[in-house]
């Protein structure tokens, strides 16, 4: 049978993730009946590049009243998420939306109720979750691999391309974003607790702005593209010269001002770069949480103690191994950033990376191996089997990779706790932020 979609948002991950895949990829299943945004010209480019007869609006109660559609994906800014999943959903559709959920609590609960009163379903498009390494992860934690879970220590690390591409952009603003411990975290957050198969239960964070600050580059401008000092910062992005770039956002400007190129030392950056939370878990478990959006290398890296042993997972996902690369255009693309293992890089030695490995230490001693081939594609291979159940679906999955939107609020609702444990410096209780009724 084919189902059809609608997107709203066809920003980046609308026309990439969702568009494409449909068009070229499951059309067998899928079919593209709607595109909408809020910007007109994007809006129309979208349509150019998906297929010339999809409908086009600017409306998108328009949208929902005019074309035939089972299922509504949002890929909007994260805090228009929840104005489009209640909308959807008070329309009869199904919906599959992008991490995170929502953006705040109050969000949340809005989206919960309507599905509740509605009975239609969303999905939250955790696609982390589907990358062959860290099922790996899973599937031994499932199978006890680490007996008794007693802690879990997790750290994110976000390289200068990646990590600073967040405070150029509509993310830079919490009113937006809720922040990277909602934007980023949320699919971290996520992990551990589909890893832990548990719900959190209190969260207490700290956070600031360290390396992102307007003090460290003194004479900046509002954006790369009207900047003065281009010649001297490390981070100017070339908009006009990035032809996917400019055609995806320079050129639709007018529409909506909305920069693709703002500065990552602006003034009006509200979003911390460094942050850390301490997360409790039922059955006393505790998390130690780390977010870096300025390290010199991007991965991650999470160890599991338990009452049999520890179990470790480890992933560089990119470097730039062959010295210091202060041009962002050079630094941003292949040969400059590769995907190497940094531990094992050398000066005059990069070597070549394919595996990557879990270990697990006995409580007494000794080493147990555990290899994954890398998973092909974005998202360490997470994209496209999330594609595939999204739009085939799966007939058995025992570890239960389909996030609902009771594990997209669960994950975004650590990263709301972190920002009210910010702001008002205490615990903040996971109950507290969800409404009584929804517990
Ligand atoms: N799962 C992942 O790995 C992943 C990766 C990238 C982005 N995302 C998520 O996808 C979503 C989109 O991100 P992106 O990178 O494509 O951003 P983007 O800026 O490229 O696109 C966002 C689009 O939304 C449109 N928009 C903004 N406000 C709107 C509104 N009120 N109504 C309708 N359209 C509106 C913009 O015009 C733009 O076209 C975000 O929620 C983001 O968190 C997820």
């Amino acid at each position: 049978m084919v189902k059809n979609y609608c997107i709203v948002g066809t920003g980046s991950r609308g026309i990439s993730m969702y568009g494409e895949s449909i068009v070229h990829h499951y059309s067998d299943v899928a079919r593209l009946t709607g595109l909408c945004d809020v910007n007109a010209g994007r809006v129309a480019y979208a349509q150019r590049r998906l297929g010339g007869d999809i409908p086009t609006f600017t409306n998108f109660q328009e949208m929902l009243n005019s074309v035939e559609c089972d299922t509504v994906i949002v890929t909007t800014k994260d805090a228009d998420h929840d104005h489009y999943i209640v909308d959807a959903l008070q329309h009869g559709k199904d919906v599959i939306t992008e991490k995170p959920l929502t953006t705040t609590a109050e969000k949340a609960n809005r989206i919960l109720r309507a599905e509740k009163d509605t009975g239609r379903r969303v999905r939250v498009a955790f696609n982390y979750r589907y990358a062959p390494y860290k099922t790996e992860v899973k599937r031994l934690l499932k199978e006890g691999i680490v007996g008794t879970v007693h802690s879990v220590e997790f750290r994110w690390f976000l390289d200068t391309v990646h990590g600073a591409d967040y405070f150029r952009r509509w993310h830079a603003k919490k009113a937006n974003s809720g922040g990277l411990f909602v934007h980023k975290a949320t699919h971290h957050f996520d992990l551990i607790n589909w890893w832990l198969d548990l719900e959190p239960e209190e969260v207490v964070a700290i956070g600031s702005r360290q390396y992102y600050i307007p003090e460290r580059m003194s004479g900046h401008g509002e954006r790369c593209s009207t900047c003065t000092i281009t010649d001297r910062c490390p981070f100017y992005l070339d908009l006009a010269n990035t032809p996917n770039l400019r055609e995806l956002y320079l050129d639709h400007e007018e529409y909506d001002h909305y920069w693709r190129d703002g500065c990552v030392f602006s003034e009006d950056i509200d979003i911390e770069d460094t942050m850390s939370a301490l997360i409790r878990y039922p059955n006393g478990i505790h998390v130690t949480y780390a977010l870096t959006a300025a390290t010199p290398f991007e991965g991650w890296w999470v160890a599991f103690n338990g009452s049999r042993g520890r179990l470790e997972a480890f992933e560089p996902e990119a470097m730039v191994p062959n010295g210091e690369l202060p041009n962002f255009s050079e630094r941003s693309h292949r040969p400059g950033r590769q995907a190497v293992d940094w531990r094992f890089v050398e000066e005059g030695h990069v070597p070549e990376f394919h595996a990557l490995t879990l270990r697990f230490y006995p409580l007494f001693g000794g080493v147990q191996t555990f290899s994954v081939k890398r998973g092909e594609g974005s998202h360490g291979g997470g994209d496209k089997r999330l594609q595939d159940d999204l739009f085939r679906g799966v007939n058995d999955d025992p570890l239960n990779h389909a996030a609902d939107s009771r594990a997209g609020a669960m994950a975004m609702l650590i990263g709301a706790a972190a920002n009210r444990s910010m702001a008002e410096r205490r615990f903040v209780k996971i109950r507290e932020l969800l409404d009584p009724d929804l517990l």
